[in-house]
Order: C-alpha cells, then structure tokens, then sequence
C-alpha cells in the first residue's frame, strides 16, 4: 500500500487512495488525523512521537525535539536532545517511522511513499526530506510540493475530473499558512491537467511566529510585574508556547482570552482580546500579503483573472487570514477544505499518480484515470552557476525562477591549464546577482577528462531542474565527445555512508 505523507512543521498527517483512486486520511493508533511533529527521547533508549512527546515537554524539555522541519538543510538540530546532537534528518526520520508503523497497521505492508515540501523549499531542504524518508527505511517514491498537492486533492475531490464536459480550466490560488512554513502558489487546474503557474514564499513565517508574538508579549507582562523572565526557563517557557498556542486557537473563535504565566512560583493572568492579537502580528500578515501579490505578478496575472482563492494550512483558521485575502483579492476564499489533511490527500494521489504512469498495465486502484493527469511544476528558486568577474563572484543564472520543469541550460566551460583533469562548477539557488547571497546547491566536480587536454578544451554542463524540484548536473567533454562523470557534493548534506548509519541506528529504534 501506498501513502502521502504531510511532515508538517508542527504536524503530521497520512493519506492513502481507497479501491476507487479516491484519497482519504489515515487517522494514527490514537484515532486522530494530526500527530503533532515531536521527539521524546526516552532514558529507556526508545522514543516517542506525537502528542505524548509535546507533553513530555513540559516536564524534559531537554528530550523533546520539535520544529525539526525549520532545522531541515541544516548539518544539525541546533541543540542536543537527550544529551546528544542530531540531524534534522534523524529526527524527522523518526517521525516518518511512527506514521507508516501506525499506518501500516490499518493498511498493511507501505511499499512506497510521497512526501510533501514546502514549494519554497530549495534543493538542498528537498534532498533532506527524501533522505530522511530513506532514514526511515521508507521506499521514498516522490517529494511534492505542500500547496501543489492541496490544489491536487482539491480537483480530485472537488470532481473536476468526474464529469463528461471537460470544465474551464480554473485559475487558483493557494494561500498555505502551516505552523512554520508560508506558501503562495498559483495553479492552472484542467481536466486531466495539473499545471502550477508560479510560486513564492518563505521557508521561515508560521503560526509559530504568531504564537511568538504572543508569549513575547505575555513574557513582557510577567518581567514588568515579578521582575524575573519565563523565557529564561526551559520549563516556563515549554509551558509558555503551550498555553499561547492554545489561546491563540481560541482567539480564532472567540474575541478575549486569558492568558496565565507561570514561573518562579509566581503566576499572572492576562486578558488579550483578538483586537490586540491582529495589531501584535499585523506585520507578519502583511509579509504574507505581500508575497501574496508577488506570485500574481510572477504569473503576469490580475486578480479578476484568478477563479478561486484556497486557504490551506492550520494558521488560516486566523480570522485575519480570510480578511486580508478577500479585501485583497476581491473574492471568499474557499473554506471548504479540510485544511489538516488535504495535503496528505494530495501526495496520496500524487503517489497514485505517479505509479500508475509507471505501472501502465494498469494494476494499481483507479489507475487508468490517474495515468491521464498532467501535472507540470515551476521551480521556486533559479538556478545558476558561480562566476568569477574581476573581483567578485557573480550568480550566473541559467534556470529562471518560475521556469516550468523539467528545465536545464548547458553552458560551455574552458580547462585553465594543460593537463586538467577535472573541472569545478559552483552551483547556486536563488535570485541574488552577488554569489554570496544565494543559497549554494553545493561544489559539481567534472571528473575523468581525458589526461592530455591542452589548456582552453571545452567542457559542456548541463544543469537541469527534475519535475520534483531537485536539481541534477551532467557534463561532456567536447574534445572527446564523452560524458564526464559529474556529482555534486553537498556541503552539508549526507553522505550515503552516513544515510545508512542513520538508517540502521533509526531501524534498531523503539519508536512508539
Ligand atoms: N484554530 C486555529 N487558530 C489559529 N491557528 C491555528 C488554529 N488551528 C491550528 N492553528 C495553527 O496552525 C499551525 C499548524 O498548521 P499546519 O498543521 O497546517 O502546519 P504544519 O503542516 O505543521 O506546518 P508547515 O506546513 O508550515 O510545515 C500551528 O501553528 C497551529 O497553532
Ligand atoms: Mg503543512
């Protein structure tokens, strides 16, 4: 059985296609369809995932991992946990093991998995998520984009494939607030064709940010009062995030709240209406206005053109949300989503999808409509090489952000010395002209070039973009007219010695 894995920020969720090739979420051993995205390190040696291991929290902050997605990219978790230090990938790795154990004991042996990405997410995050995957000892079919398979599950569910007339192609927009990441993406959807127009966002602003804002100001109130600061404590302030998570939820529905602080054998309760919440985090609406209004200039679109507005994502449960997007927009967006699973839906159709292309002869559920779909992705990022112009070290892009994928660019290099053997290409993500202000992809080596070239031989790269996001390079020597070997090294990337250490150390794991 196959399954869409959503390895949220803040939480988790698992979907799978029934007989019909119609998706549905697959709720954990506890019954519920979310599982929060924590790792508790138990003394025992075992670990713990969910809901118990952000409780545990409160008591050993120091065992408990969260957040472990905004750490994704990175060499390290930023802090040892249990006493040790990981790697994102390690931590995220056990999280994927506690779904698909819990998983497969609804559904049977997974034999394979998608799992989502933030759209923004650049190569080196992507390569992370499917390491991790691999961590897990899960057979990691795909990455897909998080807004890209909300609008996915949203075609297919909202029968746009099941009628006889072929419908317009509808214009959506999708607004994808979560619990770290902000996605904005825009999608053509057809009958049987899945095209994204253009996509931005950040990789860094989520309801965390806005439950920041909240204990800041709370933890201000306690300092002014007691003199002494929560923030200080790992306890207070685990028990801090707790509680302003929790009215920030109830500041969705109603319009004041109390707020308790406890810490240092003092406790303060504050009142906080949604007046004063909406001015406290007014600016980090306004960045996701702003990105909002980015990728419809990207897409050289106007507003009257866009047909829908899908709110994705748990932070759009935020009254402010809605508002901004429709004065902003000039429609309702569509609430009609179940924001805490379409995104698992759609990587389970994306999984049905893309096995169904891959098995032709039809085998898997409802694959001969699922075999039809088109779906066609841009990339979020550009991609470029670094070169050197007198002194300074330039972005030379050769894949433009928002270019549909697959897409790649050869450029022609020149060998600076008699006898060189191997050739070093720098690539990089991002929009900046400066190299150092993009996000390097890591060092491509050209190696196995022919022993005798004379200085000034041509060397063609070609760099190219995958229908997934992640980014490839392969090289030819034109004297020879052979290809040359070409891998990229990944500064902190793993290596598969290291993949697989992490494999058996995450295998021989009690996870539970
Ligand atoms: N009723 C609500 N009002 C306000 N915020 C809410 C509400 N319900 C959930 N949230 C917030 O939504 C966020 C979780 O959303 P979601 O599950 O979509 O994120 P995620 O998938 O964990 O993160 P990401 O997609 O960024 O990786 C949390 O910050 C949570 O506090
Ligand atoms: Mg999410």
């Amino acid at each position: 059985m196959q399954i869409g894995i959503d390895l949220g920020t803040t939480f988790c969720a698992v979907a799978t296609l029934d007989d019909r090739g119609r998706p549905s979420a697959v709720p954990n051993r506890d019954g519920d369809i979310l599982t929060p995205s924590a790792v508790y390190l138990s003394p025992d040696g075992s670990a713990v995932v969910g809901q118990p291991a952000l409780d545990m929290a409160l008591e050993q902050p120091d065992r408990v991992a969260t957040l472990i997605k905004r750490k994704m990219g990175l060499p390290e978790y930023g802090r040892p946990v249990a006493g040790r230090e990981f790697r994102p990938e390690t931590l995220s790795a056990i999280i994927l093991k506690k779904l698909a154990q819990d998983a497969a004991t609804q559904l049977g042996p997974i034999t394979g998995c998608v799992i989502t990405v933030p759209a923004y997410f650049d190569d080196t995050r992507r390569k992370a998520t499917m390491d991790a995957g691999r961590i897990a000892g899960l057979n990691v079919l795909d990455i897909i984009d998080e807004p890209s398979a909300a609008a996915l599950a949203y075609s297919v569910g909202s029968g746009t494939r099941e009628t006889s007339e072929p419908p317009q192609p509808q214009t959506v927009l999708v607004y994808d607030l979560g619990g770290g990441t902000f996605d904005v993406t825009l999608v053509k959807l057809g009958k049987k064709r899945f095209q994204v127009l253009a996509i931005e966002g950040d990789v860094r602003l989520g309801g965390k940010d806005w439950d920041d804002r909240l204990a800041n100001w709370a933890a201000e109130k306690f300092l002014k009062e007691y003199g002494s600061d929560p923030r200080t404590d790992p306890q207070s302030e685990a028990m801090l995030q707790s509680t302003t998570e929790r009215a920030k939820r109830s500041l969705s529905k109603v319009e004041q709240v109390s707020l308790t602080v406890t810490h240092a054998g003092h406790r303060l309760t504050v009142p906080i209406t949604r007046a004063e919440f909406e001015t406290l985090t007014r600016d980090l609406l306004i960045r996701t206005r702003l990105t909002t209004q980015q990728v419809l200039a990207q897409a050289g679109l106007t507003w009257p053109q866009v047909d829908k507005v899908l709110m994705v994502g748990g932070s759009t449960h935020m009254p402010a949300t809605g508002k901004m997007l429709t004065e902003l927009t000039g429609r309702e967006p569509d609430h009609s989503l179940a924001v805490s699973e379409v995104v698992a839906r759609g990587a389970a159709v994306h999984a049905g999808i893309a096995s169904a292309k891959a098995n032709a002869s039809g085998e898997s559920k409802g694959s001969d409509e699922l075999g039809e779909i088109v779906e066609i992705s841009v990339n979020a990022h550009a991609l470029g090489v670094q070169i050197r112009q007198g002194v300074e070290q330039l972005n030379h892009k050769l894949v433009l952000k928002n270019t549909q994928l697959p897409a790649s660019a050869e450029e022609v290099y020149y060998t600076a010395r008699d006898n060189q053997t191997r050739v070093r290409v720098r690539i990089l993500q991002g929009e900046a002209h400066q190299a150092d202000a993009c996000s390097p992809v890591g060092e491509c080596w050209i190696e196995g070039l022919p022993a005798n070239l004379p200085k000034g031989s041509p060397v063609r790269v070609k760099c190219g973009v995958a229908a997934n996001g992640r980014i490839e390079v392969t090289a030819t020597d034109l004297t020879s007219g052979r290809a040359a070997m070409a891998a990229i090294l990944r500064p902190g990337g793993l290596t598969d010695h290291e993949l697989s250490r992490e494999a058996t150390w995450v295998r021989n794991l009690r996870v539970q």
